[in-house]
């Protein structure tokens, strides 16, 4: 009589396992195209300064038309001759592709919605929008004001869902497009002193994830970015308030230029990934917390499925290192009160 092995039928199973979700994987999300911006027209809120700036900047150099959002008229008139000096080589028949239009897109969807229709009366249909509006406070929960909970969730929470709505009931209409929203790392993981930063950024990941779903059958992709530490106008008025703890827990991951982000950012968006990170950091952050997540693709699925046991390892021995610093911070502080 045909009799089996145990061992060898728990494998047989698990390799037909492995090649059924490989298949599923592989048809749900192996064929993925790239978008091309070229002579297409992109939106960038926040486009003035900083990753929005180069943004804006990278997006025009690929051959974007592109229109660019903030509040202060001279920062976006300057932002506007940067992009073209930036371009010359290139741009000097092209002055009429970039416009902005002042608006505090927080606060003001009527006006923001007007001036979206102006844009593409301007330069064509809005193919894309890259949501860069936001704004860090960093205090201790106790010590941070409290209209800036508020105000946190109005720039980096409102200002995203204000510029969304604005642009994508035309993109359904299309069947085409892409909306980028930027998170940050500590949009991943509750970081001391950012309280109130943290959590309008945690709320844009749940954003992110049901747009994802609501959106794939109109043919419109979401990416949502988690940048680090940046060298902007933005992150220089965030260190000034850090308290020494978090200035400690942050500092081992560096600095990174506005440009090196901005690029990770707009290639992550074109191959149509949902997440988007910058560093080798992110890249852990990130392979921890994807859950849920839709996957970026069959490759970093399998890569997530095999690291997700091992850096929850490594992840529990950075936070002790993390709450150490807290400790070892608040023990100094005390020692020196009583002193
Ligand atoms: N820099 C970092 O280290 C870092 C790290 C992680 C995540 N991020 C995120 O990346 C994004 C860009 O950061 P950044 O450091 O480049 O910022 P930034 O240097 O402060 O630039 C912010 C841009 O947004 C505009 N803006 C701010 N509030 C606005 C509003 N209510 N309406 C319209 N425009 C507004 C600003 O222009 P006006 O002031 O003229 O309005 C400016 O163009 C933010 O979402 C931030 O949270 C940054």
């Amino acid at each position: 009589m045909l009799t089996f092995d145990l061992t060898f039928v728990i494998s047989m199973l698990t390799v037909i396992l492995l090649m059924v979700v490989s298949v599923v994987l592989y048809v749900s999300y192996g064929f993925k195209r790239r978008l091309n911006i070229c002579g297409k027209h992109v939106l960038v809120s926040g486009g003035s300064k900083g990753i929005g700036l180069e943004i804006a900047n990278q997006c025009f150099r690929q051959g974007a038309k592109v229109t660019i959002l903030a509040r202060d008229e001279n920062g976006l008139k300057e932002a506007v001759n940067y992009i073209l000096k930036e371009n010359s080589a290139t741009g000097s028949s092209r002055e009429s592709e970039i416009i902005y239009f002042p608006v505090d897109v927080a606060n003001d969807l009527p006006t923001l919605e007007k001036i979206v229709s102006q844009a593409e009366n301007q330069l064509g249909p809005i193919y894309g929008l890259f949501n860069i509006v936001g704004k860090a406070v960093c205090h201790r929960f106790l010590e941070t004001p409290h209209e800036e909970f508020d105000n946190m969730m109005k720039v980096n929470y409102q200002s995203t869902v204000n510029c969304t709505r604005a642009v994508v009931t035309q993109m359904v209409k299309r069947k085409e497009g892409f909306v980028e929203i930027t998170s940050s790392m500590a949009g991943l993981f509750g970081i001391y002193g950012f309280s109130a930063y943290s959590s309008s950024k945690f709320a844009l990941l749940g954003f992110a994830q049901t747009l994802a779903m609501e959106l794939k059958p109109h043919n419109i992709s979401i990416t949502i970015a988690y940048p680090p530490d940046t060298d902007t106008p933005g992150f220089a008025l965030e260190n000034s308030t850090k308290p020494i703890e978090t200035k400690l827990i942050c500092e081992s991951g560096g600095l990174v230029s506005p440009s090196k982000v901005a690029s990770s950012i707009i290639k992550d968006t074109l191959k149509l990934k949902f997440s988007s990170t910058s560093t080798f950091e992110g890249f852990i952050l990130r392979t921890l917390t994807s859950g849920l997540s839709p996957p970026n693709g069959i490759f970093s699925v399998f890569l997530e499925a095999n690291l997700m046991g091992p850096l929850r390892l490594i992840g529990l021995l950075i936070l002790t290192h993390f709450n150490k610093i807290v400790r070892d911070c608040n023990t100094k502080r005390t020692s020196s009160k009583s002193k």
